[in-house]
């Protein structure tokens, strides 16, 4: 067993609770390999940003988790030698499906899970919930619940259609579970193609423009559980550049939007202080290698393709730091 606080890592509880009295989110960034870590942490360093480093099941099996774990401990000291002498990084499971997973994900040294029982019905999504905070609980690992089904793709879960959370249900699941924070389902969703273009209307310039996010059910939720910590999943916003210089250079990418970022920016000054982005990494990260790649057809060094994708990264995250979530300036 090794401890989170061993690696130098921090649990959630606290990053949250300055997050909704300052009225901002922490950014929980995605990664599965070195470049991606870099950037996440060289963003939240110059920033002065907390950050959650978010790693879901199917990243887990691609990176291997003791490498995860070791990643983990040289992103502290990474940070550190990059001249924040108290970093604030959490290392935290996206949509853990199982306590077994939960476990594994603590037991190597994880400060921070999400059990995602949102596709069960409500009782089973206690039972396991509950289980999954009882265990973390003794390790003083954080957790995350969720209530309510976004549409998209969440790792191997493939929802068509979103359930809105109810608002109802949110203080006798908060109650019965004991968790940490909420995921709520209000209107944002998995992946790079949010909304169908039928979903959406198209503005002057023929931009598809998404359904606004449901602050009305938001509103709802905090005046059920105020100062409860509530969390984003789907919060990409899909730069329209990054995919048009996908297309341009090859890329074969229809109709993708997100979520527009005033309303994250919005949602960020209430109690929602998670905000997970990953989608919008993945199209920076490809733009920037299509682009290499179109430009100079015999280029074979990896550095070559992955550092500028790894450049595009961390300009992304800065953006969303300091002007969508309003993290920055916070250690
Ligand atoms: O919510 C899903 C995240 O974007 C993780 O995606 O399961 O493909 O790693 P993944
Ligand atoms: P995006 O697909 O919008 O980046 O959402 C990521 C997410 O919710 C990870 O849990
Ligand atoms: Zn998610």
């Amino acid at each position: 067993m090794v401890s989170y606080k061993e690696l130098g890592l921090v649990n959630t509880r606290d990053m949250f609770a300055k997050a909704i009295k300052g009225g901002y989110a922490i950014p929980a960034f995605n990664f599965n390999n070195m470049e991606q870590l870099q950037a996440i942490i060289s963003a939240a360093v110059e920033t002065k940003s907390p950050v959650i480093l978010q790693v879901s099941s199917g990243a887990r099996k691609y990176a291997n988790q003791t490498l995860l774990r070791y990643m983990a401990q040289g992103a502290v000291e990474y940070a550190k030698e990059l001249g924040c002498p108290n970093p604030q990084i959490a290392l935290h499971l996206d949509h853990g499906d199982s306590l077994e997973l939960c476990k594994s994900c603590i037991e190597m040294g994880f400060s921070s899970v999400m059990i995602d029982g949102s596709h069960l019905p409500y009782d089973e999504n206690v039972a396991l919930t509950r289980s999954v905070v009882e265990y973390a609980h003794q390790f003083d690992v954080t957790v995350e619940g969720e209530l309510g089904v976004l549409a998209g793709i969440e790792d191997d879960v493939v929802a068509e259609h979103h359930t809105y959370t109810e608002p109802e249900e949110v203080v006798d699941f908060v109650s019965k579970t004991g968790v940490d924070s909420l995921a709520i389902s209000i209107g944002t969703s998995h992946g790079a193609n949010k909304f169908t273009p039928e979903q959406c209307h198209r503005d002057a310039n023929g931009i598809l423009v998404p359904p606004p996010l449901r602050f009305d059910i938001l509103a709802e939720i905090e005046k059920q559980i105020p100062g409860f910590p509530i969390v984003l999943h789907g919060s990409s916003s899909v730069p329209q550049d990054e995919v048009a210089t996908i297309n341009k250079f090859g890329g074969a990418l229809k109709d993708a939007v997100g979520i527009p970022e005033e309303q994250l920016r919005q949602a960020s000054k209430s109690a929602v202080c998670k905000i997970n982005i990953d989608s919008d990494g993945r199209l920076a990260m490809t733009a920037a290698v299509r682009k290499v790649f179109a430009e100079n057809p015999a280029e074979f060094d990896p550095r070559k393709y992955l550092g500028p994708a790894r450049e595009s990264l961390k300009k992304l995250y800065e953006h969303k730091i300091i002007n969508v979530l309003g993290s920055n300036d916070r250690l």
